[in-house]
């Protein structure tokens, strides 16, 4: 646990960038720092392992105030990474990573030995492993990034803006297996961001700030997309708040009309494994943009109700057989009284 009390940092010129911060973060989940652009993210984050001491206030790990702690050991039990991976670009991306690992006292051998391993666990080969930075592409560099602050085991890793300098694309296949990684590792992460998306998608927690380094609000991603604590939060998560706060909302209860139902005139066609190939009505074949199944989230079943040509989105069970059809109508009003409950909080 990382816990911020009472913690301000003015810089000399008086500039106030982080203000009172009392925060905690638990271990062994992701916390997010998320916010606009100067509002004290990269200020808190380095003041965790000392790069920056605050000028009032206490930081403890694990109850251990962090300015009582050498900064060199500190550092090493804390991984770090940052925007553009900050590779040392005149040694190979092995040694890159091997490097943390020789100054804790392993040989060079098994430095190397563990290094390989940990760049297969993010994905690069050995190929990958033996060449220069400059020779990577930029999502393969931020991977080299996260296996370099992995490779003394940290407990706690931090990281600033990790995926942001990559393209779209990029960033979420390098987002999916960070929670893959994460899932392995359970490591105390603390990552800073200024997209709200990103915040959502890997934050247990996300804690956003406001300018000055004021925390407007700490919560699960769900609690923050449907309990924003004003104004501020409300307009930081953005317009679509309640669409995207559907893909936290399961889809196992929702009602569905069996398949041979014909739906704005038309009917669902299946193959002989009842697989579902279209729909046919009005003289046509229509196709069915798609299927859900019981795991998948509201918001998936909405945009296959958007998408379906006959507003009505196809369930499938674990064979990819059509066991049900959900209309629009029906998630929509579905949503209404899981809206109502929430607002009215029977459901706690
Ligand atoms: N060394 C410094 N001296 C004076 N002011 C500083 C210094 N470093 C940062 N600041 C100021 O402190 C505030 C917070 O900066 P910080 O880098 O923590 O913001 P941030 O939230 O990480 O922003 P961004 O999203 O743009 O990275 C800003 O107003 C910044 O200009
Ligand atoms: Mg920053």
């Amino acid at each position: 646990m990382i816990e911020f009390d009472d913690v301000t940092k003015q810089y000399p010129d008086g500039t106030v960038a982080v203000g009172n911060l009392s925060l905690t973060i638990p271990t062994g989940a992701i916390t997010v720092f998320v916010g606009p652009s100067g509002c004290g993210k990269t200020t808190s984050l380095r003041m965790i392992n000392r790069m920056i001491d605050p000028t009032s206030g206490t930081i403890r790990i694990d109850g251990k105030d962090v300015t009582a702690q050498d900064p060199a050991l500190l550092r090493r039990s804390i991984g770090y990474v940052i925007q553009h991976a900050g590779l040392f670009p005149h040694r190979t991306v092995v040694d890159n990573v091997a490097t943390v690992p020789v100054l804790t006292g392993l040989s060079r051998k098994e430095a190397r030995k563990r290094a390989y391993e940990l760049l297969e666990r993010v994905g690069l080969t050995t190929g990958m492993a033996d060449r220069y930075p400059v020779q990577l592409s930029g999502g393969q560099q931020q991977r080299v990034g996260v296996a370099r602050a992995l490779a003394a085991d940290p407990p706690v890793m931090l990281m600033d803006e990790p995926f942001s300098a990559v393209d779209p694309v990029v960033r979420d296949s390098l987002q999916q297996e960070f929670l893959r990684l994460q899932g392995e590792l359970g490591k105390t992460i603390v990552m800073v961001t200024h997209d709200i998306d990103e915040a959502i998608k890997l934050g247990d927690n996300v804690a956003v700030f406001a300018e000055g380094g004021r925390l407007a609000q700490l919560a699960g991603p769900e609690d923050l997309l449907a309990n924003p604590a004003d104004d501020f939060v409300a307009g930081f998560v953005g317009r679509d708040r309640g669409f995207r706060g559907l893909s936290f909302a399961a889809s196992a209860d929702l009602p569905v009309e069996p398949v041979d139902t014909e739906v704005e005139g038309l009917r669902l066609a299946v193959d002989d494994a009842g697989r579902p190939t279209g729909w046919t009505g009005h003289g046509r074949a229509l196709p069915t943009e798609g299927s859900w199944s019981a795991g998948d989230s509201l918001r998936a079943v909405t945009d296959l109700a958007i998408l379906s040509p006959a507003g009505a989105a196809v369930r499938v069970d674990a064979d990819g057989r059509a066991d049900g059809l959900v209309r629009h109508a029906t998630v929509a009003e579905f949503v209404r009284v899981r809206q109502l409950e929430r607002l009215s909080g029977t459901d706690g």
